[in-house]
């Protein structure tokens, strides 16, 4: 059996890194192809077709990062691994946050940067066999934004995950707050331990006690058994407080002991209980609004405000609703079946102008609503929720006098014009061939692996036809 031969472009203006790497790299079977700055490694992308990119960050002509995003639009699932000069590690987080697959700070460690070019290439391969649309590379509960505030989020979970210190998340409604207490236990060490999600909010005060903190057979009159609450089946995980401002006073005095003193008892128990749970902790609303109030506890709130992290309104960074756009788009075309590639530059221009006070939430929504409703491969106008359109019509920000047919809304961009016909042509021949596939590919002049991935890409269900 002849194993296949994968291809390293390495990427470096110096002489001598780009000898060693390619020694290093060719003692381990691949064939190295070697670029000297940024330009050149592009072109190389497209004539050499890697399997894998090392891409110094600092180069002449063209610079790694510029040379990454062009990489990126060529071949968006080619793995990019960064080489940054040690110490750089804002450059290494950027170039993260912009979807490359890994950094390697010089001096290099051989065996970390074997390791990480081999399972660069796997994954690779994995995802070429796996479901191939754009943007799949994000994972479902992954904070999309590169905007310089969301820089400061990350560098913040970052900073607090690894420690147990308790964490307070502000930020409006629907701006991710959850997310980013679940990033926060998955970048920490109790990682492989509970995470307890509690909603103070949605749950009546007498029952949040118990809810929290368990109850004793008895306690009250329908409390048939004893309650374990969530305090305890967090052990010594994680237990994120969601909504904490609106928690009564009373119960705000038993989460501070609990802070202060890591004890509790069940309600109706006599037994004191020790808690090792993290405390994650968040709220919308202002607290020290509530403070003075006299609604909130001080003590309370000055044992929760020693590590906050706030996150920034949408309409703060606006730069992100792109990327979130294009996340949501995939999202829901992957969850409801569908094809659609993204939304109309005037769909857009209404996204950029509005100021969103449902936050990331708000345009979540709003677009899985358009991928449901519309038929073709863009959101449009007509697909938006009828407050949006509103605002389209308050700004004038489209003009009226366009006309009504929905094509009249955007000439529809030739690649997905192409995907329309072309999934149109595979549905005819598979049914032609009776739904023999190896028949149909022949029909239509491609492979069979090929047919298979465009039935995948297309989401055209295997028994079509048959
Ligand atoms: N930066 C982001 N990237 C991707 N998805 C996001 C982002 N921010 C929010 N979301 C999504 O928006 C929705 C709302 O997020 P989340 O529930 O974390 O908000 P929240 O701040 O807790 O809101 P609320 O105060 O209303 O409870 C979720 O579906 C979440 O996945
Ligand atoms: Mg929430």
């Amino acid at each position: 059996m002849k194993l296949k031969k994968y291809t390293i472009l390495v990427a470096d203006d110096e002489e001598d890194v780009r000898i060693l790497l390619k020694e290093v790299l060719e003692e381990e079977n691949y064939t190295v192809i070697t670029a000297t700055n940024g330009q050149k490694a592009v072109d190389a992308v497209n004539n050499n077709h890697p399997d894998c990119v090392l891409l110094d960050v600092r180069m002449p002509v063209m610079d790694g990062m510029e040379a990454f995003l062009k990489i990126r639009e060529i071949a968006p699932e080619l793995p990019v691994i960064f080489l940054t000069a040690y110490g750089s590690s804002d450059l290494a987080i950027k170039a993260m946050k912009k979807g490359a697959y890994d950094y390697l700070t010089k001096p290099f460690d051989i065996d970390e940067l074997k390791i990480k070019v081999k399972k660069a290439i796997e994954l690779k391969e994995l995802s070429a066999n796996s479901d191939n649309r754009p943007h799949s590379r994000y994972r479902q509960d992954e904070i999309i934004g590169e905007s310089s505030k969301m820089q400061e989020v990350y560098k913040s979970i970052g900073l607090v995950a690894d420690s147990d210190a308790t964490v307070l998340i502000r930020g409006e409604s629907g701006t991710g707050k959850e997310l980013v207490a679940k990033a926060i236990y998955l970048h920490s060490n109790r990682k492989n331990k509970p995470f307890i999600v509690v909603n103070c909010a949605a749950i009546p005060e007498n029952l949040l006690e118990s809810e929290l903190f368990g109850h004793e057979k008895g306690a009250f009159t329908d409390a048939v058994a004893r309650h374990i609450g969530k305090f305890e089946q967090a052990g010594n995980g994680t237990i994120f407080l969601d909504e904490i401002g609106d928690m009564s006073l009373y119960l705000q005095a038993k989460l501070l002991r609990v802070l202060q003193e890591k004890t509790f008892e069940r309600v109706g128990g006599k037994e004191t209980i020790v808690s090792h749970a993290r405390i994650l902790a968040a709220t919308n609303r202002n607290l020290e609004e509530l403070l003075k109030e006299g609604k909130f506890r001080e003590d309370l709130y000055y044992r929760l405000n020693v590590v906050t992290i706030s996150i920034p309104p949408l309409r703060e960074r606006k730069e992100d609703i792109p990327l979130l756009v294009n996340h949501f788009v995939a999202k829901y075309s992957k969850k409801y079946n569908k094809v659609v590639q993204g939304v109309s530059d005037k769909v857009m221009r209404v996204f950029m102008d509005y100021d969103w006070p449902g936050n990331v939430r708000e345009l979540e929504n709003a677009i899985a609503r358009g991928v449901i409703i519309t038929s073709g491969p863009l959101i449009m106008k007509e697909h938006l929720p009828p407050k949006l359109i509103e605002r389209v019509k308050e700004t004038g920000l489209v003009n009226k006098t366009e006309g009504n047919t929905p094509m009249d809304d955007e000439i529809v961009p030739l690649p997905e014009a192409i995907a329309k016909i072309e999934k149109e042509m595979i549905i005819k021949a598979i049914k032609k061939a009776n739904g023999n596939k190896t028949k149909a590919a022949k029909m239509l002049g491609i492979s069979r692996k090929s047919l298979f991935n465009k039935l995948r890409t297309y989401h055209i269900p295997l028994n079509n036809g048959s």
